[in-house]
C-alpha cells in the first residue's frame, strides 16, 4: 500500500522549534524514521512538508489517484481550517490525523480540532511514535467491513 505522510505548517522547523514541547528530531529525521517503519510494515511511504493552507489543500486533492491512505499533521490549521476539512472529507480517502504534542493538555486553543472530525482517528501526544501507528493503523482498515466505528457527522 502506497501511503502520503503530510506535515503542516512550521514542522519544517523541528529540533530547533520549541524543543522542549517538539523534541530535537529534525523533520528529516523524522522522516527517515517513518521511511524505515513503513518499509518493515511493508507500507511505501513519501513525505511532504508545507506551510501553507492552500498547498496542503492541493497535496490532498492529488493525493487522490496515488494513495490508499494519508497520516496527516495539520499544524495549527488543525485548529481552525475548515478547507482542510472538508479536503480530507472530499477525497474519500482514509485518513489519520497525528499531533507530536498532546494537545488536549495545552493551551484551550489547541484542544479543538476540527480537522480530526473528518479523520478516521488521531494519534496525539506520542511524538514520532504516532506517525508509526497511524501507519500501522492504515495497514488494518481495510481489513475492517464495520466501518472503523467512524460516526455520521450531524
Ligand atoms: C502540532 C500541535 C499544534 O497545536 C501546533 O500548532 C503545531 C504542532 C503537534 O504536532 O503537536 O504546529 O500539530
Amino acid at each position: 500500500m502506497r501511503v502520503l505522510v503530510l506535515h503542516g505548517p512550521n514542522l519544517n522547523l523541528l529540533g530547533e522549534r520549541e524543543p522542549q514541547i517538539y523534541g530535537t528530531q529534525t523533520l528529516v529525521e523524522l522522516d527517515a524514521a517513518i521511511a524505515a517503519a513503513a518499509q518493515a510494515l511493508g507500507i511505501t511511504v513519501t513525505c511532504e512538508q508545507y506551510n501553507g493552507e492552500g498547498a496542503l489543500i492541493d497535496a490532498l486533492h492529488a493525493s487522490r489517484e496515488k494513495y490508499s491512505g494519508i497520516v496527516i499533521n495539520p499544524g495549527a490549521y488543525a485548529h481552525y481550517s475548515y478547507a482542510i476539512a472538508d479536503a480530507i472529507s472530499a477525497i474519500g480517502l482514509p485518513v489519520i490525523e497525528v499531533h507530536l504534542s498532546n494537545i488536549a493538555a495545552r493551551e484551550s486553543f489547541r484542544r479543538t480540532s476540527v480537522t480530526a472530525a473528518a479523520c478516521r482517528a488521531v494519534f496525539s501526544g506520542l511524538g514520532a511514535d504516532g506517525y508509526v501507528l497511524a501507519l500501522r493503523a492504515l495497514r488494518e482498515l481495510p481489513a475492517r467491513s464495520d466501518g472503523g466505528g467512524r460516526q455520521p457527522a450531524r
